[in-house]
């Protein structure tokens, strides 16, 4: 019976998982690299680190498992979302890629706007408003401030798809991660050549596109020899890293959705017809399930707010940690369980670096609102982690405002480690909340789409059900649900009071 593998090409690492045909985990190994950030609000990363990172991360499970490499019968690809390989004529990689949370091109989202006719029209294209994350804009970026390195591209990538090129040799993308780069008609699941047009961009420059589950291309003996891995092997199509982290958390049924907080945070909502936020506050993407689409916010900075607070604030937390062995989050989120709901008034926005769901806003930035002499680190800590979850449930309740029925929430990720945190976030969503057995996220996701299209399974869902079981149930509580429905409110209010302090900072200080 064959082994599977799940390769997640991730921010602050390459995670790969290697399971057996019934989805049970034997091996995870994760090879580690760094983000470049050449310029406030610039995020980018060395394509060439993420090979490195597969290569490393594929041998340590093959070793770990004591598995050969005959015994690998398919591969799944998942990474981080709307990020830019660009490539020569050669396939050489031209320039470190921008990535996700990279917010320089707010200029070039504009432009979109304006050669599409307007946000409306745009809307109608791509399902989607110009976000500073996504793609489309990094490659009008490129053309506008780096022309000599535009006049070589003859492709661009996504990060999961430049390495599904080097392990087959072939370019391909597929529908979920597509979905996020601005250029795709989410609603006809292909490259939107009307917005190419409009953006005066080469139709050649995006490879093929492909549903999830279909076989992309096979290993090639070179790439083979490099993993420790049979020529031959298939590689799926696989997925953007929230779609192959629903459907490592079973989110691919209708009424089913999840809360995740990695670096960032995400609610994901399963749709069988493709809705649309009229305002486009949240994105509209296709699902790795055939056919099928979701809905999705993306805060920048949910966990990536409370490591800040940790690195920054919480070196005595981090010492006393490693002198116990205990992780330092659990010692933090410990004191910060003491302080009562609201932290006397203090309110935490966690849009460290910008927003983008549902505050469109590069300029957006982290703040403590609310400050006196009574505050304490604890104070600070607990007001971190509600700020993070106000953030989350803006966007639950714009979906649930478009009928989304959130009958029980699945909670994964940092935010779902945490005893505290989780019991927070159903109080603070007004839901029950439950977590599952499957603790890998995207890779397990990926490793699914892999054994599907290897035909271990059927299809996803039929995966989903085989593999993936509630373990643990979190009632909310009542009282406290009323008591964060009050504290919840100002919230809002308070970024939309700041929003144009946000930009005369970023003016003032030479950013915008
Ligand atoms: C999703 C998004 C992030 C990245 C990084 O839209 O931007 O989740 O994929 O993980």
């Amino acid at each position: 019976m064959p082994y599977l593998l799940g390769i997640d090409i991730g921010t602050s690492g390459t995670k790969t998982i290697l399971a057996d045909h019934k989805g049970v985990i034997k091996a995870e190994a994760i090879a580690g690299y760094p983000v470049h950030s050449p310029r406030p609000g610039w995020s980018e990363q060395d394509p060439e680190d993420w090979w490195k990172g597969a290569r490393t991360s594929v041998r340590a499970v093959l070793k770990a498992g004591g598995v050969k490499a005959d015994d690998i019968g398919g591969i799944g690809l998942s990474g981080q979302m709307h990020g830019s390989v660009f490539l020569d004529r050669n396939g050489e990689v031209i320039r470190r890629a921008l990535l996700w949370n990279d917010q320089r091109t707010g200029r070039e989202c504009e432009e979109i706007v304006s050669r599409a006719g307007g946000q409306k029209r745009l809307l109608a294209m791509v399902a989607n408003p110009a976000f500073t994350g996504f793609t489309a804009p990094k490659i009008l970026w490129l053309r506008n401030n780096e022309k000599r390195n535009f006049d070589k591209v003859k492709k661009v990538l996504l990060p999961k798809d430049y390495i599904r090129y080097r392990l087959t040799g072939e370019y391909a993308a597929e529908v979920t991660d597509a979905s996020g780069t601005l250029l795709f008609d989410v609603a006809k699941r292909q490259w939107s050549k009307t917005l190419m047009g409009k953006l005066d961009l080469d139709m050649d420059l995006l490879p093929p596109v492909f549903e999830s589950t279909v076989v992309s291309g096979v290993l090639t003996k070179e790439a083979a020899r490099s993993l420790g891995l049979r020529a031959g092997t298939p590689v799926a199509g696989g997925g953007g890293d929230q779609a192959m982290g629903a459907v490592g958390n079973g989110i691919v049924k209708k009424g089913v959705v999840s809360a995740m907080m990695g670096t960032s945070g995400v609610i994901f909502a399963y749709t069988d017809k493709m809705e649309t936020e009229p305002a486009g506050r949240v994105h509209t993407f296709c699902h790795a399930v055939p056919g099928k689409w979701h809905m999705m916010s993306c805060m920048l900075s949910a966990g990536g707010m409370y490591q800040w607070f940790r690195n920054v604030l919480c070196g005595e937390e981090a010492a006393a940690a490693a002198k116990k062995g205990v992780d330092p989050y659990d010692i933090i989120t410990t004191a910060a369980a003491k302080v009562q709901p609201g932290a006397e008034g203090l309110y935490c926005l966690p849009y460290l670096t910008g927003e983008r769901t549902p505050h469109a806003d590069p300029y957006a930035r982290g703040c403590y609102i609310g400050l006196t002499p009574r505050h304490t680190k604890a104070m600070l800590a607990r007001a971190t982690i509600e700020g993070i979850t106000y953030g989350m449930r803006d966007s639950l309740d714009i979906m649930r405002g478009m009928g989304v029925k959130a009958s029980e929430i699945r909670l994964s990720g940092g935010g779902a480690k945490s005893a505290v945190w989780s019991q927070l976030q159903a109080d603070i969503y007004g839901v029950d909340a439950c977590i599952t057995n499957s603790t890998a996220g995207s890779a397990y996701g990926a490793m699914i789409t892999g054994g599907v299209g290897a035909g271990v399974w059927k299809t996803i869902p039929e995966a989903c059900d085989a593999t993936i079981k509630i373990v643990r149930r979190i009632k909310q509580d009542k009282k406290q649900v009323a008591l964060y429905n009050r504290l919840y409110k100002p919230f809002g209010g308070l970024y939309e009071a700041l929003r144009e302090n946000f930009r005369e900072i970023a003016r003032t200080n030479g950013l915008l």
